[in-house]
């Protein structure tokens, strides 16, 4: 039986495809460069589908593809309903609040922060019952206070050297974030075995 695969695209995706590699399920198609998103491996019996990261759970959920790699970030944001199956210990960051140096909270305005996570930071801000106003973006939201769109962001942190490059500083620290194993629920029951296999060999070699 064939496993269908998501990976993200990038490093992360990389790096989770070399670790599936060393388990047998290497795929000679993906190894050379091209545009190409779609890659099959007849002999080892599997697909992989390369994918915007973000994008990962969609194809999860929708059982296009039995197993994934993606952040916590991803999962939360897109409330996937998956499962989470196992922690790579890799793709470590955290998701924090950052404003630029100097910049203080009045409680009674409304603050405008500005992020790509704009399902994570409403549920954050509504648990804590503070008012914003969120502005969605897709990248480089790091630029958004030092030019007036927004006062704070909320966005993960890796290294810490765009914040500091940008003269952010980290208001608050949130979720801690690495990459997981997410898996299918209804291939999970249909495909047990073949996951299973495929979890107990990452879990091995990591
Ligand atoms: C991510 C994230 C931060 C940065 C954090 O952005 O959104 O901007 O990395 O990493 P650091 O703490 O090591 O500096 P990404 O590189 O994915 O690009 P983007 O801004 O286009 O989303």
């Amino acid at each position: 039986m064939y496993i269908n695969i998501a990976l993200p695209k990038g490093r992360l995706g990389k790096k989770s495809y070399d670790l599936l590699k060393k388990i047998g399920y290497s795929c000679k198609e993906l190894e050379e460069e091209g545009r190409k998103l779609v890659f099959t491996s007849e002999e080892n019996k599997v697909r992989y589908f390369w994918v915007k990261p973000s994008d990962v759970s969609v194809y999860v959920e929708k059982g296009i593809a039995d197993i994934g790699v993606a952040g916590v970030d991803v999962l939360m944001e897109n409330e996937a309903d998956v499962y989470d199956m196992l922690d790579l210990g890799f793709g470590r960051c955290y998701f924090a609040i950052a404003a630029p140096r100097g910049w203080e909270y009045n409680g009674n305005r409304t603050i405008k922060i500005a992020t790509k996570y704009i399902n994570y930071a409403r549920k954050y801000f509504e648990k804590m019952e503070r008012k914003v106003e969120l502005i969605k973006l897709n990248g480089s939201v790091e630029l958004a206070p030092m030019v007036g769109l927004s006062d704070a962001i909320v966005d993960i942190v890796e290294t810490g050297a765009t914040l500091r490059e940008n003269n952010l500083d980290i208001i608050e620290k949130l979720e801690n974030i690495s990459a997981r194993i997410i898996v299918n629920k209804v291939s999970y029951k249909f495909k047990n075995e073949t996951i299973e296999k495929v979890l107990e060999d990452i879990r091995g070699e990591l």
